[in-house]
This record gives C-alpha cells, structure tokens and sequence, in this order.
C-alpha cells in the first residue's frame, strides 16, 4: 500500500521519539512490501520561532493532505511566556479541531514486563490492568470562550464548559461500540452533582444506552474515578468521558502501568484519517540527550497502522517487537528498575528504536 504519512516532530524530546517511530515504520514498509512517503510539519515552539505561530496554514494543510498524522510532543518553559492563544500548545488543539478528531483513544494496559515499575501495590496489579479511556477531544472547556479582564481592582479569568447534546452522543456511541468490542463494560465518567454539563452528558449517555443493551453502563463521579483508577483499576473495561476529566485521568491511569513513556494515543473523526500521538509531554528537561522512552510514540505509530490504513498484522509485528524486546531486558531509563539487577540493560532512545526495529518480523 501507498500512504502518506505527516509527521510532526515538536518541541523538546519530540524530535528524537519521532525520528525512532519513523525509523520501525520504514523497516515496517519494507518487510510487508508498503511505501510510505513522509512529509514533516513544524507544529508548536518550533512554529512559533521560524513563522510567530504555533500552526501556519502551509503546515496544517500538510497534515490535512496526509492519510494520517504522526505527532511527538509540543511545549516546554521557553514559550512560557508567550500570550494564551499563542501558545505551543495551541498548534496541538488547533490541528485537532481542524482535523475533527473528536475520540481520543487511551489505552491503560499493563506489560506483565514492567509490573514492578507500577507504584501500585503487587496484589492490586495482579488483579490486571487493561482498560481504555475515551475520551471526548475538541469539545469542553479547552474550546469555550477563555477570557482575561480587569474590574478595576483586580484580573477575572473566564473558562467556559459547553457540550451540546450531539457532541455528548457522538463521543458516547465510540465509547459503547469500544466496550462492544472488549468486555462489554462502559463506564460513564462525569460531575453530575455539580455541573450542568455532567447532568447533560449523563441523560444522552443513558438514551444511547437503549441501543446497546449487551452493554453494562455504569455512572462515576470523576473524584470517585480517580480515587478507583489507583484503589482497584481491574473494575474497569472501558471508561467515556468529556475532554478535561480525560486529560487528568489518562496521566494517572497511565503511571499505574509503569511509565507513561509507554503510552500511545489515537485520535478519530468520522474517516480514517487520524492523528497519532503518545500522551506524555515533550519533557524538555531531557530534550536532547537521547535518554527519552520512545516506545509510547512507536505504539502510537502502531494505531495509525491498524486503525487508519487497516495493516492488522503490520501493528502486531511492532507490538511483538517491542514486547520482545522488553523480555531481553532492555529498558530505557525511566522504565529501569532500581539499580543492582543485571537482568536489565539501561538503553538510549535511539538504541530502544533500534532494537526495536532489529527485532520486527513478517
Ligand atoms: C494531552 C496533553 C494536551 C492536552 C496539552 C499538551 C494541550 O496534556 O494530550 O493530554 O491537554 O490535551
Ligand atoms: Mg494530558
């Protein structure tokens, strides 16, 4: 197959996770007999340094050309100061309401590799960890009018939560036809008593539940939720909710399994062109020293095989590789156990990349 590929590699350990994911799927397209033709975009700082934008129009038309979208990660301290609507991390909300992705796909699963790397306690990870958050993207309080002003004696800062009825449906139905797909277990995640929103989104959740009665619908307060992700997080199959909640739910479901340097991301509209990212930050503390896990970005260019160009068996060889790799012993430093047993190996990035690589098969 023929696909064309964006990649945009960011700001701070952007580059280097991206340039390992790239390097698996050149190997990828070369043993399953695929041409991939990349395409590179300047997306948040890096944006802003060479065009005063975290996301001109020439480099957002080149992910809305592309069959999908390979992101590394965008912010650091240097744009710290930067207006709010000028923000690195304004380029990444804008390429996702550009590109509709509406469904952000989170997958908390643990490697049986890296069990000893999870805080929680062994008893509680024996139990299993594998659920997925969906989470709604380009809706919430990330897209409600944000405003700045001044009575006179001091600043008012503004944020406004909106949800409309069809924006809770259509984040509802992928999370019904995602538990349809796994253990038939959804878990409806909100503040119904206290937000109006919540209330709202609860009343379309239970319609929608109607169409799908093999499904087993559960409602969670999101305090209650985050106290259960580390309490016990084998109750949960799949978890819905709206855009802010999912954001602070995906960093703690993510710790729990080890390192969120492990964890990909898919983000969907209504085609198969989406955008691909792993959900840790572009950690600028350790920008360009090649120390960074790339395996959270390798994964995600794993999704964007299956779900957007349907190359099953080319997403498995990656997963496979990577999980061989990790019964090697091979880790990169923030999935390295406490110093003082040989059975691991301390690894850079562009050594986990290659490893990873080395060991894809057909
Ligand atoms: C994420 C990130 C982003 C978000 C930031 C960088 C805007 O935290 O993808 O989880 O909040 O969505
Ligand atoms: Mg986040």
């Amino acid at each position: 197959m023929f696909k064309n590929i964006a990649l945009i590699p960011g700001d701070g350990i952007g580059p280097e996770i991206v340039r390992e994911a790239k390097k698996v799927l050149d190997k990828i397209s070369e043993l399953f007999g695929h041409t991939f033709i990349y395409e590179e975009a300047d997306m948040g700082g890096v944006a802003i340094d060479k065009y005063g934008d975290p996301l001109p129009e020439s480099e957002l038309n080149k992910c809305l050309k592309a069959d999908s979208v390979l992101l590394g990660a965008v912010g650091g301290p240097k744009w710290n100061g930067v207006p709010g609507n000028m923000r690195p991390e304004k380029g990444l909300l804008r390429i996702r309401e550009a590109m509709k992705v509406y469904s952000n796909n989170r997958p908390a699963k643990i490697w049986q590799q890296l069990a000893d790397a999870s805080p929680l306690k062994k008893e509680i990870v024996e139990k299993g960890i594998d659920f997925i958050i969906v989470r709604e993207l380009i809706g919430g309080i990330y897209f409600g009018e944000h405003k700045t002003e001044s009575n006179g004696s001091e600043s008012i800062a503004t944020d406004v939560l909106k949800y409309s009825e069809s924006e809770i449906r259509r984040i509802g139905k992928i999370g019904f036809e995602t538990a349809l797909k796994r253990n038939k277990k959804l878990c409806s995640v909100e503040k119904s008593n206290v937000l109006d929103s919540s209330r709202l989104w609860k009343k379309v959740i239970h319609e929608l539940a109607k169409e799908y009665p093999e499904v087993e619908l559960t409602d969670m307060l999101v305090d209650n939720c985050a106290m259960q992700i580390v309490k016990d997080p084998s109750q949960f199959d799949v978890i819905v909710t709206e855009n802010m909640f999912g954001d602070i739910l995906s960093d703690e479901a993510s710790m729990i399994t080890g390192s969120i340097g492990m964890i990909p991301s898919s983000s969907l509209g209504e085609t198969t062109k989406g955008l691909y990212e792993p959900i840790h930050g572009s950690a600028p503390d350790i920008a360009g020293m090649d120390i960074a896990n790339p395996i959270g970005t390798i994964l995600s260019a794993a999704m964007m095989l299956k779900y957007s160009f349907n190359m099953e068996k080319e997403a498995a060889a990656i997963e496979n590789a990577v999980s061989k790799v990790l019964d090697m012993g091979y880790r990169t430093a923030d999935i390295m156990p406490p110093s003082g047993n040989e059975n691991y190996k301390k690894v850079s990035c562009s050594k986990m990349g290659s490893l990873i690589t080395e060991n894809l098969a057909n």
